[in-house]
C-alpha cells in the first residue's frame, strides 16, 4: 500500500475517543493480580508506571495524580493524543507523567528504567505482529521483577461471527471518498443498506444485524480506529498466553473482575464440562468458550519464582493474608449497595442482616478485606462465606479495590481537596453532561463526580457555610483538617 494511503498503518488522521479506564489503575491491577495467586505491590512507596498507546492518557494523567509518589511515562506515535495528554497533565498541574511521542519501536531504544506496571488498553488487537513484537520486546526488557502488565484484547469465540463485518467494512471504507472519519460513516452507512434479511449472513447470524445497528450510533472516531487500521486481530487468550510466556510472563488474572470467578458466569453444567478438562490451560480456553468471551483484560505478571507462561501461586495460606490485606470501599452512595446485585450470568441475593453491616462499614471509607471479614464475622456467621461474598460485591461492581485504607472526617476549618482534584472538580462543574474523573489518593484512581456534585464540593471548598458532599468527604476527595 502507499504511504499516503490511510489504511496503510495505524489510523493517524482521526483521534481516538478521550475515554477513562478505572481497570488501569494500580490498585485494580494489584488486586486483580492478589485474587490470582501474585504478591502484593507497595502502592505507598515509589513505584514507576509504563502506559503503551496511551491515546489522550486520560487514565494515566489521573492516575499520576492519585499516586503522586509513583512515576508514570505514557507512550503514543499520534502527536495529537501526546498534545492533549500534555495540556491536561497541565491543567490538573500533574507533574509526574513523562510523556514520550513515539512508537513503541522507537521506545525500545530509549533507556528507560524498570517498570513496575506496563499496560496496554486496546492496543494489542490493533497492530500488527511486527509490532506487537515490539512490545514483546519492551515487555522482555523493560519490566521490573515481579512487575505486571496488562493488556486487553478482542477474543474468540466471541467475534467469530461478526469478523466478516469488519471485512466488509474496511472494503467499503477503501471504496470510498474523503478523511478516515468519512469513510468510516460512508461505511457505515453502505453497509446498513445491505445489512437486511435478503443477505443471508445478516439472516443467519442475527447478532451481526444487532452489531450493526449498535455501529450505526457510534461515533466515527471511535469506528475508524476500531475497525479501519490496517491490522486486526482477534486473538484466542491461550494463544495471549504463550505470547506472553516468550517475555517471561505467566497469566495473574483478568482486570474484568468478575472474570475471576466462574462461579459468576457459569452455570452447573458448564462449570462441571469445564472441571472435567485434563488442564488448567484447557480450562481457560473453554472458559471463553462458555462465556462466549469476546474482549479480554489480562493480567501477567513476571514471576521469577514460578514456571513460565502458568498462573502464579503462592502458598494458600500466603495468598489469603496477601487478599486480606487489600483495601475495599464502596464508590457510590453507601445506602446504594443492595441485597441484590447483577452478576454475569443473572443476579445474587446476600441477606439483609448482612448488606445492613456492610453499609455501616463501609461509612468508614475503605477498609481492610480483613478486618470487615472480622468485624463482620461474629454472629455465627461463616468467615469464608463472608471473604467470598466481599470478593463478589467487588467483582460485580458494588465495591471497589482501593489504593489505601481510612476515610477523612471533612469537619475541621481547613478545607481542601488537592489541586489535581480541585481542577477536575471545576472541569465537571463546567460541563453539565460528562462527569469529570476526579483523582483520589484513597482509590488511586479517578471518582466519576457529575457538575452537581462538583459544583457543591467547590462551593464548601470556598467557604460556604454548608456540610461536604459526603460521598467525596468519604472517598478523601475532600478534607476538613
Ligand atoms: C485504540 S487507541 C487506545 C488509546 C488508549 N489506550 C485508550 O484506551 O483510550 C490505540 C492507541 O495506540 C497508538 N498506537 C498504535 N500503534 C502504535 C505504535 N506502534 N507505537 C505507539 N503507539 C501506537 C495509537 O496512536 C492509539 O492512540
Amino acid at each position: 500500500m502507499q504511504a499516503s494511503d490511510p489504511f496503510s498503518g495505524y489510523v493517524s488522521d482521526v483521534t481516538f475517543p478521550d475515554r477513562f479506564h478505572k481497570e488501569l489503575s494500580p490498585a485494580w491491577l494489584n488486586y486483580a493480580s492478589v485474587l490470582g495467586g501474585a504478591r502484593p505491590k507497595d502502592l505507598g512507596g515509589p513505584f514507576r508506571y509504563l502506559d503503551l498507546g496511551c491515546g489522550f492518557a486520560h487514565s494515566t494523567v489521573v492516575n499520576a495524580a492519585a499516586f503522586p509518589h509513583g512515576q508514570f511515562h505514557a507512550c503514543d506515535l499520534n502527536p495529537a493524543h501526546i498534545a492533549a495528554a500534555r495540556q491536561r497533565a497541565a491543567r490538573l498541574g500533574v507533574g509526574n507523567v513523562v510523556f514520550h511521542e513515539a512508537s513503541f519501536e522507537a521506545l525500545l531504544e530509549q533507556d528507560l528504567p524498570p517498570f513496575d506496571f506496563i499496560v496496554m488498553h486496546g492496543v494489542y488487537s490493533w497492530v500488527d505482529a511486527d509490532v506487537r513484537r515490539a512490545v514483546s520486546q519492551l515487555l522482555a526488557r523493560r519490566l521490573a521483577d515481579e512487575g505486571l502488565v496488562y493488556v486487553s484484547y478482542n477474543c474468540e469465540p466471541g467475534w467469530s461471527s461478526e469478523a466478516p463485518l469488519r471485512k466488509l467494512m474496511l472494503e467499503l471504507a477503501q471504496a470510498a471518498r474523503g478523511s478516515t472519519e468519512s469513510r468510516a460513516s460512508s461505511a457505515i452507512a453502505a453497509m446498513q443498506a445491505l445489512g437486511n434479511p435478503s443477505f443471508r449472513y445478516f439472516r443467519d447470524n442475527p447478532n451481526v444485524a444487532d452489531a450493526l445497528a449498535a455501529l450505526a450510533k457510534s461515533p466515527p472516531d471511535y469506528v475508524a480506529h476500531e475497525f479501519l487500521n490496517r491490522a486486526w486481530a482477534v486473538h484466542y487468550s491461550v494463544d495471549v498466553i504463550d505470547q506472553m510466556a516468550e517475555a517471561g510472563l505467566s497469566y495473574a488474572g483478568s482486570a474484568t473482575l468478575a472474570d475471576n470467578h466462574p462461579t459468576l458466569l457459569l452455570d452447573r453444567q458448564a462449570a462441571e464440562a469445564i472441571a472435567a478438562l485434563p488442564n488448567a490451560r484447557l480450562r481457560h480456553l473453554a472458559e471463553d468458550f462458555a462465556v462466549n468471551r469476546r474482549f479480554r483484560r489480562d493480567v501477567f505478571v513476571r514471576d521469577t519464582r514460578g514456571t513460565r507462561g502458568t498462573r502464579a501461586g503462592q502458598p494458600p495460606a500466603d495468598a489469603l493474608r496477601h487478599l486480606e490485606g487489600l483495601a475495599i470501599g464502596c464508590v457510590a452512595e453507601v445506602e446504594r449497595i443492595d441485597t441484590r446485585v447483577t452478576i454475569p450470568r443473572g443476579a445474587m441475593s446476600f441477606q439483609a442482616d448482612f448488606i445492613t453491616d456492610l453499609r455501616a462499614s463501609m461509612q468508614q471509607g475503605a477498609v481492610r478485606i480483613g478486618d470487615i471479614v472480622a468485624h463482620l464475622g461474629g454472629d455465627n456467621r461463616n468467615r469464608r462465606e463472608i471473604l467470598q461474598n466481599l470478593l463478589f460485591l467487588v467483582a460485580s461492581g458494588v465495591l471497589s479495590p482501593f489504593a489505601q485504607t481510612g476515610g477523612y472526617s471533612a469537619t475541621g476549618p481547613r478545607r481542601a481537596a488537592s489541586p489535581a482534584a480541585a481542577a477536575a472538580l471545576a472541569d465537571s462543574a463546567d460541563d453539565a453532561t460528562t462527569p469529570a474523573f476526579v483523582p483520589s489518593e484513597l482509590l488511586g484512581t479517578g471518582l466519576a463526580v457529575g457538575a452537581e456534585e462538583a459544583a457543591q464540593a467547590l462551593r464548601w471548598i470556598a467557604g460556604e457555610a454548608m456540610q461536604p458532599p459526603l460521598r467525596l468527604a468519604r472517598l478523601g476527595v475532600l478534607q476538613g483538617t
